[in-house]
C-alpha cells in the first residue's frame, strides 16, 4: 500500500534522509529503529507531508503523493501520531479525538469513535475529562485515537512508548496488533528496539539518514542480539 523510493529530505541545507527505499503492505507492521538524530521522525514527517522531499517518490495505494499536502494524505487514509503526543491539554478527550478528523464524514466519525473507545475503554470512561489530566499512557492512547478518527489505512506512530512503564507499553502494542489484524498497516518508530521488533513483521534500522538494515521479524531479532550492534543504538 505504501512504496517509498530513493527518498531524500531535510531542513533547508541540512540533508537528513538519503535515498530511502521501503514498502509497507496492508495489515503489516513495520518497525523503524535507530539512534537519536538518525532521521526517523524526519522520515515519518516526509511520509505525512510536513517535510518536503528533495528527491524520490512516495506512492500510496497506487497514487503518487510525494508533494501532496498533509490534509490530502489524511483524506487518502494516511495518518501520523507524532513524537511527543501533541495532545491539546485543555481540551477534553472527546474534543481531542475530533481534532484529528480531516474531511471525515460524521458517520465515519461515529463509527471510528466506537472503535477507538472499544480499543481503549479508558478513553470512553474519561471522554469529558481534560486531556492534560490523563496519565502518560492514557495520553498516548489518545494520541493514537486521534490518528484513528479519520479511519486510516496506514498509521504512522512516532515513539509511542516514550516514558511509559512496560505494562502500559504492552497494552499499546496489543492495540497496534489489533489494528493490523483488521488490515491496517502500521509503521512504528520506537526506542524499545527488541520489544518493537518482536511485534513487527519487519524492521528497518536507520543510521545517519540511511536504511542500513531491513529484515523480517526473527532475522531482525538475531541482528539485535549482537550486543556490539545494540551498543550503537
Ligand atoms: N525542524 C528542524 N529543523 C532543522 N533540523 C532539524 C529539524 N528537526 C530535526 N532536525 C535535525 O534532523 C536530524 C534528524 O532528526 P530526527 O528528529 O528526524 O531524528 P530521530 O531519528 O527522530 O531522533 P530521536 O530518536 O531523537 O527522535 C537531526 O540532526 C536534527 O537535529
Ligand atoms: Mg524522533
Amino acid at each position: 500500500m505504501l512504496e517509498v523510493s530513493e527518498l531524500s529530505a531535510g531542513y533547508g541545507r541540512l540533508q537528513v534522509l538519503f535515498d530511502i527505499n521501503f514498502g509497507v503492505r496492508a495489515g503489516e507492521m513495520l518497525a523503524i529503529i535507530g539512534p537519536n538524530g538518525a532521521g526517523k521522525s524526519t522520515l515519518l514527517k516526509s511520509l505525512i507531508g510536513v517535510v518536503t522531499p528533495t528527491k524520490g517518490r512516495i506512492i500510496f495505494e497506487g497514487s503518487r503523493i510525494t508533494h501532496e499536502p498533509p490534509n490530502m494524505r489524511v483524506a487518502r487514509g494516511l495518518t501520523l501520531s507524532p513524537e511527543g503526543r501533541r495532545i491539546f491539554s485543555s481540551l477534553s478527550v472527546h474534543e481531542n479525538l475530533l481534532s484529528g478528523a480531516v474531511r471525515t464524514s460524521s458517520s465515519v466519525i461515529e463509527t471510528q469513535l466506537e472503535k477507538i473507545y472499544s480499543l481503549f475503554p479508558v478513553l470512553a470512561e474519561r471522554e469529558k475529562q481534560e486531556a492534560g489530566s490523563l496519565s502518560g499512557g492514557e495520553q498516548q492512547m489518545l494520541a493514537i485515537g486521534r490518528a484513528l478518527i479519520s479511519a486510516p489505512k496506514l498509521l504512522l506512530i512516532d515513539e509511542p512508548s516514550m516514558g511509559l512503564a512496560p505494562l502500559v507499553v504492552a497494552e499499546l502494542y496489543d492495540a497496534l496488533l489489533k489494528l493490523t489484524s483488521e488490515g491496517i498497516g502500521v509503521v512504528v518508530v520506537d526506542e524499545r528496539v527488541t520489544e518493537v521488533t518482536r511485534i513487527s513483521d519487519r524492521t528497518c534500522i536507520v543510521e545517519k539518514g540511511r536504511i542500513v538494515y531491513e529484515g523480517e521479524h526473527s532475522e531482525a531479532l538475531e541482528q539485535l542480539r549482537d550486543t556490539a550492534f545494540l551498543g550503537t543504538l
